[in-house]
């Protein structure tokens, strides 16, 4: 087998269930790659917390142990975070490594910056857990519906807001304590606000508008709407006129362009989306030629989120042993098209 060295940006709740996954599906990663990975650096802010990391792995606060170090191939990065993310990745992209990040934030903003660094130094980039979680969606779309023109992608992409509006409806919790659950149970963002103000909607919404019509989308361009105003009385009444509240993020490619919108919207209880709950998502893809699709599945939460980021490093193991770095059939485009005017 190839010997493949990792270094790991953050040790979270996401990066915590990468060393899990890697842990504990060891012979079958190994299997189907044909490469032994080691987890050589995790960086961390705080290095006095007590960590569980594989004994050959080294903790360290200094992001340059990683980026530098001519031994590690593949960077994972489940750290968060924007700019300073940013610097930390085009540093290592410089020194060849190739790129696995969950991180929706940088890549909804900064993700053209990113691939063409990666282009430039022959480098993957995977980003498959920005988006949905544990379910498939970018592979779906760049993969599975290539063939197709897609118009219409709608659906519930926040595990945290609908965990939130879910149990508020089931068991009539206020907002704030049911807030503290889901950020317990590691479904929310670092600063919650970006999931309860619609903002990491939005940039899940921006990525899959950008890779599903092949055309650069700004999130600045999303009509946002989050669901701080929603109250218990406002579900119950809903509910008693047979709909259900559920944070929607719709993207249409239509004669007028491109228009993408995240807001809180009454479904008929019959709806399929209605019954996405708890951190679930759910996404309609509608195709020219495939018609109605619809993903469902876990959309927050440390082993599902994994499960996607650990894939995409199986992509990246792939394509060192096939010798077709940078070229993956994943690999997410930006083309330059002229940007298509809202209404
Ligand atoms: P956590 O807050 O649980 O973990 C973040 C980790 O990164 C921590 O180990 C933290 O260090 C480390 N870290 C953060 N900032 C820095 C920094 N500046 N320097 C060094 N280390 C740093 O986050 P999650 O695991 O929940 O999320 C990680 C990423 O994955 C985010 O981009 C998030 O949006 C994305 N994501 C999360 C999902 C989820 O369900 N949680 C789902 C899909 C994507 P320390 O431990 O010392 O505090
Ligand atoms: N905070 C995000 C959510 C994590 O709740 O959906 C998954 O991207």
């Amino acid at each position: 087998n190839k010997a493949i060295t990792v270094g790991l940006l953050g040790l979270g709740t996401v990066g915590s269930g990468v060393i899990e996954i890697l842990r504990d599906h060891k012979e079958r990663i190994e299997h189907k790659t044909g490469c032994d990975v080691t987890i050589k650096s995790v960086l961390v802010s705080d290095m006095s917390k007590p960590r569980e990391v594989p004994a050959e792995t080294q903790l360290t606060d200094q992001y340059q142990d990683i980026t530098r170090d001519p031994e590690i191939d593949v960077i994972v990065e489940v750290m968060g975070g924007i700019d300073h993310t940013l610097t930390i990745l085009l540093e290592a992209i410089e020194h060849g490594k190739h790129i696995v990040t969950a991180n929706k934030d940088l890549v909804a903003q900064h993700g053209e910056q990113l691939f063409e660094a990666c282009q430039k130094h022959n480098c993957d980039l995977y980003y498959e857990a920005s988006v949905a979680g544990g379910i498939p969606i970018i592979r779906s779309i760049m993969d599975g519906l290539s063939s197709d023109r897609i118009t219409k992608m709608m659906g519930i992409v926040n595990g945290t807001t609908n965990y939130i509006m879910t149990k508020m409806a089931q068991d009539g919790v206020d907002f704030d304590s049911v807030l503290k659950e889901a950020q317990d149970l590691g479904f929310a963002e670092a600063d919650p606000t970006a999931d309860v103000d619609g903002l990491d909607a939005a940039r899940k919404m921006t990525i899959l508008s950008i890779l599903g019509f092949s055309m650069p989308y700004s999130l600045e361009d999303v009509d946002i709407k989050g669901i701080r105003g929603i109250s218990s009385d406002d579900i119950t009444y809903a509910e008693e006129l047979g709909y259900r509240i559920k944070l929607i993020g719709i993207a249409e490619n239509n004669h007028n362009g491109v228009s993408v919108s995240v807001e809180p919207t009454l479904l008929p209880i019959q709806h399929p989306l209605s019954s996405v709950n708890d951190e679930f998502n759910a996404v309609y893809v509608y195709g020219d030629a495939v018609g109605e699709t619809m993903f469902y599945g876990p959309g927050a939460g440390k082993l599902p989120t994994a499960t996607a980021v650990v894939a995409d490093l199986i992509a990246v193991l792939k394509n060192i042993r096939l010798g077709t770095t940078g070229t993956a059939y994943v690999q997410p485009q930006f083309p330059k098209q002229v940007k298509a005017k809202k209404d």
